[in-house]
Order: structure tokens, then C-alpha cells, then sequence
């Protein structure tokens, strides 16, 4: 019976989250490099996010942004690990972009259940979790095999009540949400209704106003904190210093 129990308890512990292997990647400043500019950059948001005056400390936040490629997820990773990096806050990275996940190329873990599966049914949160070598970060991958239908899956009610589910199992966890671009499908509208926060992310001399604005139209205004000016190529001060794409500022 003893040993049985011990059994038990190590499979929670040690074999239900499967777990990064080999170098994470370089595009994760807050892990390789933190005390570059970018990181304070990402610093300087967390800091942010948590003194924001007349405001108490969102713990469900999401990233977005209008179009593909602005950087999302790299906000969305180096923010997770700004936070998990802090005295005792644990996070969990959620990735919501089913169609284009990319999570598990700067985690480097193997494909994966996640959000897909649970919403199908076919698995459970704990089953799905990914251990990262960042002590206090988990992450909820996208899934093991794109979907044939995301956006009905999406839509469907299971994907609100995943986000519930998360939000009040980890209730000791910040929860960052990285989706999909609000231009080319409807998910982050309606992720939004359940999340305390949202950060936009635009990305420099890429993302046109109109498209800005139209994502951010889209938006529940009072959730908006702030927007991430992300991938300026050039620096206030010692800008030969720094190749192009290196830098981060944010706006509240
Ligand atoms: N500040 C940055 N510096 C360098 N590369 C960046 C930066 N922001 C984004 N990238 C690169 O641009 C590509 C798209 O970024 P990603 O975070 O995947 O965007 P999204 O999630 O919005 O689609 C990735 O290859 C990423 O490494
Ligand atoms: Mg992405």
C-alpha cells in the first residue's frame, strides 16, 4: 500500500508534465540575456502590469495583436518568464494560436496535447502541462495535430469554459494567453470576455495604423492596458551597438 501511494504521487509529480529539451531559444532575452535592453524592456512592462494605478493586478492576461509575425509570442514567452522570474509567481504560458503555434520551437518541446485535445475532450489540463528549465513556468501547448476545424472549435463553448477551468484550477498562477492575429481569425474576440487584461503587441514599420485600429476596435477598450511597440531598429542611444529587431519598447 505504501509503496503504491509513493508510486502515486511521483506520477503526479514527475510524469504527467512532459518537459523542454535541448536550448531553448535565443529569442528568449529574458532567459539568456536579462539584463539586455530588451529585457528591461519586458521588465518594465511587468512592472507595469503590476502597479497599475486605480487597477488591481490582472492574473488572466492576454497577448494580441492585429496581423501575423508581429511578435506576439515573443512578447507573450518573455513576459511568462519576466513573471516567473519574480519572488513567487508561479505562470502558465497558455497558447491559443491553434493554427500557427510556435511555442514549442522556443521551448523546445516535442509535439504535444493541449488546448485542441482538452476542447475536444480527448484529454485533461494536467495531463498536458510542459515543464520548462524556468523554475515556476509551465506551459499549455496548442495542440499535438492542427485541427480541421479551429475556428469551430474556438467558437464552441468548450474553449470559454478552458480558459474558466484554467483561470480557477491555477488560481495561484498568472495566466498568459498567446493567440492568433485578431485580422485573420475571430478567437482573440472571444478569448477576450475572459481575460482580466490585454496587452496589443504592434510591431515597428510593419503594422499600418488601419489595421491597428481596426484590430483594436474589435477589443473590449477597458481591457486594453497597454501596447507593445515591438522590434524598433533603432535604439536612443547607442543604436550601432544593436543589430536590427533587438529592441522592445512599451506604451502604455
Ligand atoms: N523584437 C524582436 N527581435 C527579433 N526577432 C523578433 C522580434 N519580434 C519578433 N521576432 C521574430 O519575428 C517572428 C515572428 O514573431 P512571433 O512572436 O512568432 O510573432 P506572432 O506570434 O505575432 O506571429 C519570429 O521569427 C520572431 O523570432
Ligand atoms: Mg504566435
Amino acid at each position: 500500500m505504501k509503496l503504491w501511494k509513493a508510486l502515486e504521487k511521483q506520477d503526479e509529480e514527475y510524469f504527467k508534465e512532459a518537459a523542454s529539451t535541448g536550448k531553448l531559444d535565443d529569442h528568449l532575452y529574458m532567459y539568456y540575456m536579462p539584463y539586455s535592453y530588451t529585457a528591461e524592456q519586458i521588465r518594465k512592462l511587468r512592472t507595469f502590469i503590476f502597479h497599475m494605478p486605480d487597477r488591481e493586478v490582472p492574473r488572466v492576461i492576454m497577448i494580441t495583436s492585429a496581423l501575423p509575425a508581429e511578435g506576439k509570442s515573443l512578447v507573450a514567452s518573455n513576459l511568462a518568464i519576466s513573471i516567473a522570474k519574480g519572488e513567487d509567481q508561479h505562470v502558465l504560458l497558455v497558447e491559443c494560436d491553434i493554427r500557427k503555434p510556435s511555442l514549442h520551437t522556443l521551448f523546445k518541446y516535442p509535439p504535444s496535447k493541449g488546448v485542441v485535445e482538452i476542447i475536444q475532450g480527448k484529454a485533461e489540463v494536467a495531463d498536458c502541462l510542459i515543464k520548462t528549465p524556468i523554475d515556476k513556468l509551465t506551459i499549455l501547448p496548442a495542440a499535438k495535430e492542427a485541427p480541421p476545424n479551429p475556428s469551430e472549435l474556438l467558437e464552441s463553448k468548450n474553449m470559454k469554459s478552458l480558459i474558466k477551468e484554467v483561470s480557477e484550477r491555477y488560481s495561484d498562477r498568472f495566466i498568459i494567453i498567446d493567440t492568433s492575429p485578431i485580422q485573420a481569425t475571430v478567437d482573440p474576440k472571444i478569448l477576450a470576455g475572459q481575460v482580466d487584461a490585454i496587452i496589443m503587441v504592434s510591431r515597428y514599420r510593419y503594422t499600418r495604423e488601419a489595421d491597428f485600429k481596426m484590430a483594436l476596435e474589435t477589443l473590449p477598450k477597458d481591457k486594453v492596458i497597454g501596447i507593445v511597440l515591438n522590434a524598433v531598429d533603432e535604439l536612443p542611444a547607442k543604436k550601432y551597438k544593436y543589430k536590427k529587431y533587438n529592441y522592445s519598447k512599451y506604451y502604455s
